[in-house]
C-alpha cells in the first residue's frame, strides 16, 4: 500500500529575498519529496509565504507601498526562485488567503470553546508617536547590565544578558527615534502547560531526532509558559473574531498557513481534508525547519492542533544553520547569497547536489565552502558520473544505435542493484550525505568498469563493434541504475537522460532491478557541464544585484563592520599568487578568418571569435601553420591583454601556444586543441 505522505518546508517570510538558508532547507525537503514519489507513495509538498506581522507593515510603510503590495510581489520573487531551484510543490499559497483565515478563526474558536485560552494584561513599549506597541526587537538602548550602546530590547549582543525593553536604559523606538512609554494592554494566551502530559507523548512517538528530543526535555524543564498569540493594531494579520482591535500574532496563523494550503490544494484536487488533517494512522504528516523554529513546530503546533482536535505532526525534520566559507553569511562580507544571485550565474543541479550531500539529517550546522562546491561537483557529477555516460554512448551509436541484447557481466550489474534498499533507508532517514556516499562509490566502480574494458580500443577492430557496444552497454546500465538513485537530487539531468534512455528508465526506484536491453537510444545529450571557479567567485564578490524589490531583514541598523580579510601567507620567490593569476583573461577563442601578413614572415593576422564579439590578433605562427588550417578551430588567448599598435594594425590580445622541439630536433610553436563542449568565449582557468 502506498503511503499517503503530506510534507512542508517553513513558509519564508515574505519581506526579504529567499537566500541560502532558505534554497537549503527548500532542497532538503524537495529531494526526499521526490524520493517519496520515486518509491511509489502518495506525497504531497505544499508551503506559503508568511505575510503577516510588524516588519512586513513597517517595511511596507518605508517603501511607501501597501503591505498586500509587499506580499504580492515577494510571493513572486520567491516563487520564481524556488522554481528556479526546481523545488516542486504541489501549492505554494499565502497565509494572507481565505483559506487560512478561515482555518485560524475555526483554530482559535475551537481551543477558546474547550477552554485553552486565557486573557490577562500585558504592560508593553509603546510609541506614541507612531500610535503603536514595539514588539522587543523595535526598541533599542543600553544594556542594563554591562552598559553597551545601541543593544536590541530583548537581549544584549555585548554581555549576554535577556531582559525586556522596559529594562533598558534611555530606550529609544526604532519606529520613530522617540522614546517609548509603557502602556497596559489585554492580550489572549494559549495555556501551552495544559498539554504537557499530551506533549510528553507525542515525543515518544514521533519521528524526532534524538537532538531535538532532548532540546524539548530541556523545555519541559523549564517548565511550558502561556503563549501571547495576540497583538494590538496597528497590524498586519487577521482581526481575532471576538476581540476587535486585536489581532492574531503572526506565529500563530503561519504554522495554520500549512493547513490553509492544503485547503486550496485539496479544492483543487478533491482531496479528502480530514483524512490528512484528522487522522494519526491513515496519513503522514512531515515538517522540514530550521533549529531557529523548533520551539513553535515541536511545542506549540502539536499542542494547538491536538487542542483543536486535529492530528499532530508524524514527523518534525530539523535541520542546522548553513554557514558559507565557515562563517554565519553576512551582507559585509558579501556571504549572504540569495537564490537570485546564484540562478543568475549557475545552474540549480551543482548546489542541489552539493547540499543534498552535506545533509545528514542531523541538526548540526553545515558549511558551504566554496572551492569545496567547484571542486567536489565537478568531480562527482561530471567527473564520475557522467562521464560513464559520455564515454560509452558512442559505442551504442556507431554499432547502430541499439543496446546489446544481454549484459556481458551480470554480477556487476546486481552488485549496483542489490544496496536499493540501503541507499533507499538513507533517503528516508534524510541521510543523504551517506546515500550519496555509497553512489559515488558505485559511480568509481563503473568507471574503473570501462577503464579496464577500454571499449576505444575494441572498436578499432572492425571485428568487435558488437563487443564494444556490450561493454557500452554494460555501462551504461550501471550509469542508469546511479542516476535512479541521484534522481531525487538531479532532476533535470534524469529528465534529459529520460530522452536518452526512456522515460521507463527513470520512472520508479524498484525498476532499476530490470536492465535495459536491446532497445534503441536517442540522441545522446548533454547532461551536465562544469562550474566555472571563477563564476564561483563572483557569488561573493560584491554583487552588481539590483536591489531586490523587496528588501531584506527588521530595522536593525547595520552596524559598520569591517571585512577581515585572513593574512596572506608570504610567497616564494618566483611565485605569484591566486590573485595574479586571476588577472589574466584566458579565453576559448574560434578562428574566423586567417591571413598572411604583407611585410611579415613571421606574423599571422587571425579575426577571432569569443562568443559575444570578434577580435583582430596578430601571432607569430607563420613558420609553423598555413592560414587555411586554423580556421575553424579553437586557440587559447589572453583576453585582457591591453591592445598594441603594430606597424600592420592593431593586436587586441595573445594568442598561446606550447613551444619546443616536437621530434628532438627542429623549434616548433604548437597550437593546443580544445575538448568538443568548449564554445567561443569560454573562461579557461
Ligand atoms: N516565517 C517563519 C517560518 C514560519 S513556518 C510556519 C520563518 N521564516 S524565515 O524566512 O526566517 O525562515 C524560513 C526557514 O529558513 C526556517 O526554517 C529557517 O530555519 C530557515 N533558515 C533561515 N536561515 C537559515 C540558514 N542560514 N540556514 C539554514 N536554514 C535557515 O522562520
Ligand atoms: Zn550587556
Amino acid at each position: 500500500m502506498p503511503r499517503q505522505i503530506l510534507v512542508t518546508s517553513a513558509l519564508p517570510y515574505a519581506n526579504g529575498p529567499l537566500h541560502f538558508g532558505h534554497i537549503i532547507e527548500a532542497v532538503q525537503t524537495d529531494v526526499w519529496v521526490r524520493f517519496q514519489k520515486l518509491r511509489g507513495n502518495d506525497c504531497l509538498y505544499v508551503c506559503a509565504e508568511d505575510t503577516h506581522g510588524t516588519p512586513i507593515m513597517i517595511r511596507a510603510q518605508q517603501d511607501g507601498i501597501t503591505p498586500e503590495q509587499l506580499i504580492a510581489a515577494s510571493a513572486e520573487a520567491h516563487s520564481r526562485d524556488y522554481a528556479g531551484f526546481l523545488i516542486d510543490f504541489d501549492q505554494f499559497h499565502s497565509t494572507h488567503s481565505a483559506e487560512n483565515k478561515a482555518w485560524t478563526d475555526t483554530l482559535y474558536t475551537t481551543l477558546r470553546d474547550r477552554g485553552v485560552i486565557t486573557r490577562r494584561s500585558v504592560r508593553q513599549s509603546y510609541d506614541e508617536q507612531a500610535g503603536m506597541f514595539l514588539p522587543d526587537r523595535y526598541v533599542r538602548g543600553t544594556c542594563p547590565r554591562c552598559s553597551a550602546a545601541d543593544q536590541y530590547g530583548d537581549s544584549c549582543e555585548a554581555c549576554g544578558a535577556t531582559y525586556s525593553p522596559a529594562d533598558l536604559k534611555d530606550p529609544v523606538s526604532t519606529v520613530t527615534g522617540t522614546t517609548p512609554v509603557l502602556r497596559d494592554s489585554d492580550h489572549l494566551f494559549f495555556k501551552l502547560g495544559d498539554f504537557e502530559t499530551m506533549l510528553r507523548d507525542w515525543l515518544k512517538t514521533s519521528g524526532l531526532h534524538e537532538s531535538v528530543r532532548a532540546k524539548l526535555g530541556e523545555w519541559f524543564e523549564a517548565g511550558l509558559k502561556d503563549w501571547d498569540i495576540s497583538r494590538d493594531k496597528p497590524y498586519f494579520g487577521f482581526e481575532i473574531p471576538d476581540a476587535p482591535g486585536k489581532y492574531f500574532y503572526v506565529w500563530f496563523d503561519a504554522p495554520i498557513g500549512y493547513i490553509g494550503s492544503f485547503a486550496a490544494l485539496a479544492a483543487r484536487r478533491g482531496l479528502d481534508f480530514d483524512r490528512y488533517w484528522r487522522s494519526e494512522t491513515e496519513t503522514e504528516l512531515h515538517h522540514f525547519i530550521g533549529k531557529d523554529i523548533g520551539y513553535f513546530h515541536t511545542l506549540f503546533w502539536p499542542a494547538v492542533l491536538h487542542g483543536a482536535g486535529l492530528r499532530r505532526p508524524t514527523g518534525v525534520h530539523v535541520h542546522g544553520f548553513l554557514t558559507v566559507d565557515g562563517h554565519k553569511m553576512s551582507k559585509s562580507r558579501g556571504t549572504f547569497i540569495t537564490a537570485q544571485r546564484y540562478l543568475e550565474l549557475l545552474p540549480p543541479e551543482p548546489l542541489r547536489y552539493y547540499f543534498a550531500a552535506k545533509l545528514t539529517g542531523g541538526i548540526e550546522d553545515i558549511d558551504l565552502n566554496l572551492e569545496d562546491f567547484t571542486a567536489r561537483v565537478n568531480s562527482d557529477i561530471v567527473g564520475k558520473l557522467v562521464n560513464i555516460a559520455s564515454r560509452c554512448a558512442p559505442f551504442i551509436e556507431r554499432a547502430g544505435g541499439h543496446l546489446s541484447e544481454t549484459l556481458p557481466d551480470h554480477a556487476l550489474f546486481v552488485s549496483f542493484t542489490e544496496p536499493r534498499e540501503r541507499i533507499a533507508q538513507l533517503y528516508e532517514t534524510r541521510d543523504y550525505a551517506a546515500a550519496i556516499r555509497e553512489v559515488m562509490h558505485l559511480a568509481d566502480k563503473a568507471n574503473q568498469y570501462v577503464d579496464q574494458q577500454k571499449p576505444w580500443i575494441v572498436a578499432k577492430d572492425p571485428a568487435r563493434v558488437d563487443e564494444a557496444r556490450a561493454i557500452a552497454t554494460q555501462a551504461i546500465n550501471l550509469f542508469r541504475v546511479l542516476l535512479v538513485y541521484l534522481a531525487p537530487v538531479l532532476p533535470r539531468i534524469t529528465q534529459t537522460a529520460a530522452g536518452w534512455l526512456g522515460e521507463r528508465a527513470f520512472a520508479h526506484w524498484d525498476a532499476v532491478q530490470e536492465p535495459l536491453l536491446g532497445s534503441a537510444l536517442g540522441k545522446y545529450p548533454q547532461l551536465a557541464t562544469r562550474v566555472d571557479p571563477a563564476v564561483v567567485k563572483q557569488l561573493v564578490a560584491s554583487a552588481p544585484t539590483p536591489a531586490p524589490t523587496v528588501a531584506t531583514a527588521p530595522v536593525k541598523p547595520a552596524k559598520a563592520a569591517a571585512p577581515k580579510a585572513a593574512p596572506a601567507p608570504t610567497l616564494e620567490p618566483g611565485m605569484i599568487g591566486i590573485d595574479d593569476f586571476a588577472k589574466l583573461d584566458l579565453r576559448a577563442a574560434k578562428v574566423l578568418e586567417a591571413s598572411r601578413v604583407e611585410g611579415s614572415d613571421k606574423l599571422l593576422c587571425l579575426k577571432l571569435d569569443l562568443g559575444d564579439h570578434q577580435r583582430q590578433v596578430f601571432s607569430g605562427i607563420s613558420a609553423s601553420y598555413a592560414p587555411e588550417q586554423l580556421v575553424g578551430r579553437f586557440v587559447v588567448m589572453i583576453a585582457n591583454l591591453a591592445p598594441r599598435k603594430m606597424r600592420f594594425g592593431i593586436s587586441e590580445g595573445m594568442v598561446l601556444c606550447a613551444s619546443g622541439k616536437a621530434d628532438g630536433v627542429s623549434e616548433g610553436v604548437f597550437l593546443l586543441s580544445a575538448d568538443s563542449g568548449v564554445q567561443p568565449g569560454m573562461k579557461i582557468s
